[in-house]
């Protein structure tokens, strides 16, 4: 376990250093767990939820996407059992009046001043807001804690538009909140995130096989898509109490920060239990049958902030004078950077330039002229640029630039029109 509280500085540094996170309304003091993600930060997420989308929608047959409103009818809260049963054991300390989470606190004591708890009781996660000019109890709407409830409140539209036929899934990449009590550890747990869901529609009778199958879905996403290292990675069969309202079995896939083991992702048998509370009549029927029947439902879940975080810890690395972000060059948000070795000399910064807008219509280049190459590396690598391309003098005469990688940090002699293409295979 990467467990020390230094490493989640050093991440949490380099992330405003380098224009990845910036922490939210700076300027006005902050706010509280909340987070901007700057110019690098939204190539990362960017990155993650185009590959995620391209994988699972886009590369199957069995699936297509949605993207709903954040604020939907407040009946749907209802049906779905979130304004009842969406809650957090909360505890307050009765010196302090320091509020924590009753099922995450080991101590029996308050941590910050050793006084007395008050008997847990149950907070709604809800975040409410209002729409139109009157704020009363008619007029109280709620963010979306869950992107999911769309999947199954817009289940007959998708159905009739897309034709699609059971076993088939409907996927959502969105922003969801939840008014947490004890948000923390950086874009770790926030009131404010993404999620990118899959509601994936099965006869009952299959469930236990198609659960299995996408087990193996998130694991060969997490380590062949996104390169996390499988030791970091585990398993937790959910207990019975522990289990959302809404779910027969759950699999959480833990990952080791810093600060612990937790959950990264996760994957639920809800059962019919969704369906069953939107539609009073069964959604859906079989075309070869004529049967009417509720589909049950296998949930896989990814939290798309959870996932940069440990892209991030996965790929931080300090090697002798370094720090190098060791992402995979999918994910990087540069894919190359394009340096002139002099930035005095004209002509080499026109060529430069021009293999810079060449390579620009096909990745993310970023173009460096300040100090030397030895710095303009290192601040590449901080970012996880997998490539950088230098010219120089006898790029002039011969066409050829210097490719330096990333990871290996050997530099070859590579034609300027083979650049692309040996850029393209890499990435
Ligand atoms: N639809 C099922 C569902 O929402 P969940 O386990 O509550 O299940 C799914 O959330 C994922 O969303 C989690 O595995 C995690 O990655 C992410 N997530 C949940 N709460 C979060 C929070 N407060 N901050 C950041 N990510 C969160």
């Amino acid at each position: 376990m990467k467990n020390n509280q230094e490493l989640m500085e050093k991440i949490v540094s380099l992330c405003k250093r380098r224009g990845f996170v910036f922490p939210g309304s700076e300027i006005y003091g902050g706010m509280a767990n909340s987070f901007d993600y700057g110019p690098l930060g939204v190539e990362l997420k960017n990155n993650i939820k185009n590959l995620w989308w391209k994988h699972f929608v886009h590369e199957r047959d069995d699936m297509v996407g949605i993207d709903a409103a954040l604020i939907m009818n407040p009946k749907v809260w209802q049906a779905s059992g979130h304004l009842e049963t969406f809650n957090d054991p909360l505890v307050e300390c009765k010196k302090c009046h320091h509020r924590f989470r009753a099922d995450k606190i080991e101590s029996k004591k308050c941590p910050d001043c050793g006084g007395e708890f008050t008997k847990p009781k149950q907070f709604n996660l809800m975040l409410k807001t209002f729409l139109g000019p009157v704020e009363d109890a008619e007029n109280t709407v709620y963010f979306r804690p869950e992107t999911a409830q769309a999947m199954f409140v817009d289940f007959k539209n998708v159905l009739e538009t897309s034709r699609k036929k059971v076993p088939f899934g409907i996927a959502q990449i969105g922003k969801a909140f939840r008014n947490e009590i004890t948000p923390g550890n950086f874009i770790f747990r926030t009131r404010e995130f993404e999620q990118m869901e899959i509601e994936y529609f099965i006869e009952e009778k299959d469930w236990k096989k198609v659960f299995e199958e996408w087990k193996k879905e998130m694991w060969s996403w997490m380590t062949d898509v996104l390169g996390l290292d499988k030791k970091n990675i585990h398993e937790l069969d959910v207990p019975d109490n522990e289990r959302a309202h809404y779910s027969k079995k759950t699999i959480d896939l833990e990952y080791d920060f810093s600060f612990g083991r937790d959950e990264l992702y996760g994957l639920a048998y809800r059962t019919d239990f969704d369906l069953k509370n939107h539609y009073k009549e069964p959604p859906y029927e079989d075309a070869e049958t004529g049967e009417k029947f509720y589909p049950h439902v296998i949930e896989p879940t990814w939290g798309v902030d959870r996932s940069v975080l440990a892209v991030l810890y996965d790929a931080y690395a300090e090697e002798k004078d370094r720090v190098v972000l060791k992402l995979k060059p999918s994910l990087a948000p540069y894919k190359v950077a394009v340096f002139p070795l002099l930035k005095n000399k004209p002509e080499l910064v026109e060529k430069a330039r021009e293999v810079y807008n060449m390579l620009k219509r096909e990745f993310t280049v970023a173009f460096d002229d300040r100090g030397n190459i030895g710095k303009r590396y290192y601040s590449q690598d901080e970012i996880g640029t997998p490539f950088c391309v230098t010219i120089d003098f006898d790029t002039l005469e011969k066409n050829d630039v210097t490719l330096r990688d990333r990871d290996t940090m050997k530099q070859e002699r590579i034609k300027i029109s083979d650049l692309g293409n040996l850029i393209k295979e890499k990435v």
